[in-house]
């Protein structure tokens, strides 16, 4: 792109046109730059939305620099602590944390919502064995709209409701499938008697042959980390999930395209890649290499599960994680695992080296999330799975308030052109000759 003339905001968009200015309830103010190119005939321009806010919107804040993450105000240190991860659904989708008599509710019409219809198990014998889960995951919530046509009108919080509970209800019993399907064992059904992640775990690591006894700090450190995914703000794959909802879209369809953002290494990825990552690592005294590969300019190695768009100060969830990581692998017996000693010596030296300080890169919720997935038993090609299961609900959240939105219209970015400019086909332009 070649810079044509510089504009002091201050003083020459000034003296174009007024732009208002809009404050939110915390955080920075925005320019309102709408009437923008009818005063001016010039758009703005901002690839990677670095200084765009897209929405405006009641659920998630973020202060990337003070290390601030609330859901509905509370921080998400007290939701972690006190709450679990259904009243923490219940307080993204109505903006309240629930009552008792809310919770028994809600919870049991999640809980009767967890079977999907015996048909979509079709869907997954379409899949070979050795598709990556979220290939299937982007295949199957896709296809719930197919089963639920119901409930499909937009317009109607009925229906709304619906959806989201439904969404929020399926898609664990959905991720358990992948894995199943991936491993050639049984699809285990989902029981009504079991709370949502005791039920997930069964149906995740269990078998028709033996009784499963989930371990209560295993489900509750489950439990933290679906809560730390809920939802964090106009990400790209919330935002993927807004701008594919805005043309009217089904909300099974806009949900599937924040599965399909999500799975790039960039963003839901990485925890996958994190492990990966650790694997090709593969021991400690190599660390030094690879820490040299991800500070050289010339090698596109990076450090995955560190660094963050929004956070350059220590990312809040990665903190409560990192303390789940070692509630998990004491309660597992695993802190003296090669793997797990290796990524704790990774950190601290990471954390230790001036290339990373500098840059504020801090580990995120990706590197920790990873290494408890492990110790789980989780395998690593399912880690993006586990975290499109703690972020459906705040994809709903996000879709069910756009839609909400009386003033709501469809996303169409603009851009700046840089192709050729009008030409014609050549005359004697024949290339079947
Ligand atoms: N390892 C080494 N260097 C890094 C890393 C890293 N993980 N992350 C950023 N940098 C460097 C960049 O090379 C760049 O250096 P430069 O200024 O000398 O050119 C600088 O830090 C800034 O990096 P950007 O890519 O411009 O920062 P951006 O905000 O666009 O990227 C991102 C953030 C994508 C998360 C990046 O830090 C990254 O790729 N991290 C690894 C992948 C990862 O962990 N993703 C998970 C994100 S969290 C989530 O989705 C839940």
């Amino acid at each position: 792109m070649t810079t044509i003339r510089s504009l002091s905001l201050n003083e020459n968009v000034h003296s174009l046109c007024e732009l208002p200015v809009l404050s939110g309830t915390t955080g920075p103010d925005v320019i309102n730059v709408e009437a923008l190119y009818k005063q001016t005939g010039m758009f703005t321009y901002d690839p990677g939305f670095t200084s765009t806010a897209s929405c405006s919107s009641t659920i998630t804040y973020i202060d990337g620099e003070a290390g601030i993450l609330l859901y509905r105000g509370y921080p998400i240190e007290q939701l972690a602590e006190k709450c679990t991860f259904l009243e923490v659904c219940y307080l993204l989708l109505n903006g309240e944390l629930p009552t008792t008599s809310e919770m028994f509710k809600f919870e049991s019409t999640i809980t009767i919502h967890t079977m999907v219809h015996d048909q979509l198990t079709n869907f997954f014998k379409g899949f070979r064995r050795d598709a990556h889960p979220m290939a299937i995951m982007v295949g199957v919530v896709g296809a719930l709209s197919a089963f639920y046509h119901d409930a499909l009108d937009i317009k109607s919080k009925n229906d709304r409701d619906i959806s989201a509970i439904r969404l929020i209800a399926k898609v664990p019993t959905i991720v358990a499938m992948c894995h199943k399907y991936s491993t050639g064992l049984p699809f285990m059904y989902p029981q009504n008697k079991l709370s949502y992640v005791e039920n997930f775990m069964r149906m995740m690591l269990g078998t028709p042959c033996d009784d499963f006894a989930p371990n209560p700090v295993l489900v509750r450190a489950l439990d933290r980390i679906l809560i730390l995914h809920a939802d964090h703000e106009q990400n790209a794959s919330t935002s993927t999930v807004r701008l594919a909802g805005s043309s009217g879209a089904n909300p099974y369809a806009c949900i599937t395209a924040g599965i399909a953002c999500l799975w790039g290494a960039a963003h839901g990825g990485a925890n996958e890649a994190v492990l990966n990552m650790l694997k090709e690592i593969g021991d400690v005294s190599h660390i030094p290499k690879y820490i040299a590969k991800a500070k050289d300019k010339n090698d596109p190695f990076r450090l995955m599960g560190f660094g963050h768009r929004v956070y350059k100060n220590h990312d809040p969830r990665a903190k409560l994680m990192r303390t789940t990581c070692h509630e998990v692998l004491t309660e597992l017996g695993l802190h003296d695992n090669n793997l797990f000693k290796l990524a704790l010596e990774l950190e601290r030296i990471a954390l230790e080296d001036n290339y990373f300080i500098e840059k504020k890169l801090y580990p995120n919720v990706d590197f920790y999330s990873g290494i408890v997935f492990h110790a789980l038993g989780i395998p690593s090609n399912m880690f993006t799975a586990m975290f499109a299961m703690g972020r459906t609900v705040g994809w709903i959240a996000h879709w069910a308030e756009m839609i909400a939105d009386p003033d709501q219209k469809i996303g169409r970015p603009r851009q700046l052109y840089t192709g050729a400019t009008k030409r014609d086909v050549p005359k004697n332009h024949n290339t079947s000759s």
